[in-house]
């Protein structure tokens, strides 16, 4: 499988690039940055670097890692060059406030409206995989899957299980991200309480 990860020189896409080329994928490190590309895919042992653009071309699976404000817009800009390539999305709409962190305020998932932007599927999953765990090595715990198109979805959750201890689960239709991307917040609430990188295990499934 050959997998983009787009805005893949963050913490999060940085992570998953370098579990994926551990696991044998070839990964294309996406950025808008030609230069910054290249460097954080040497880095990661990926196959290549290039400006995202060009690092969504040919590929079976890309990954939209940008950080989550930036989602919507990247995927609106990449829809050309992604044309019916499947796109997983890993971002949460998170807002931070005097109470703890908040969940967006949007009825629908951020993969949703992504879905809206470009022509191929779009699932979603691996929001409960803290980075900093993925940056250790396999993380901790089950990556959760959803998506409307079966091929998509099986691609993300090979990808998924290629990089986690526990089990890559399939969560359903594209809606459970709405689901999926609040239980960022949850995580995130549980780290700043607990001073940890909680992750999610599912319990009961055979
Ligand atoms: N951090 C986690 O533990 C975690 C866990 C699960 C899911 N996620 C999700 O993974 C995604 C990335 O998280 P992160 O912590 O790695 O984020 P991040 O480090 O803040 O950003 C990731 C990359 O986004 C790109 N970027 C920043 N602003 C942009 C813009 N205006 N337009 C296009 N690209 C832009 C940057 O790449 P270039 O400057 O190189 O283009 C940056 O390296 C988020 O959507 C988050 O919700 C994160």
């Amino acid at each position: 499988m050959r997998v983009a990860i787009v805005g893949g020189t963050g913490d999060f896409g940085l992570a998953l690039a370098r579990r994926l080329a551990d696991a044998g994928v070839e990964v294309v490190v996406g950025s808008r940055d030609a230069e910054r590309a290249a460097e954080k895919a040497r880095e990661a042992g990926a196959a290549a670097g290039a400006v995202n653009e060009d690092a969504v071309r040919d590929v079976d699976l890309a990954v939209l890692a940008t950080k989550a404000d930036a989602a919507l817009a990247t995927a609106e800009a990449l829809a050309g060059a992604l044309g019916a390539t499947p796109l997983l999305s890993v971002a949460s709409e998170l807002r931070f406030a005097a109470g703890g962190v908040f969940p967006g305020d949007d009825a629908r998932s951020l993969a949703e409206r992504t879905q809206a932007l470009v022509a191929g599927p779009v699932v979603a999953g691996l929001h409960s995989l803290a980075a900093a765990s993925l940056a250790r090595g396999p993380a901790d715990g089950d990556a959760l899957v959803c998506g409307d198109d079966a091929g998509a979805k099986a691609l993300a959750l090979e990808l998924a299980g290629a990089v986690v201890a526990g089990r890559a689960l399939d969560a359903g239709p594209l809606a459970s991200a709405r689901a999926l991307e609040g239980m960022t917040a949850v995580i995130v609430n549980l780290n700043k309480r607990y001073r940890g990188h909680a992750g999610v295990r599912v319990t009961g499934l055979p």
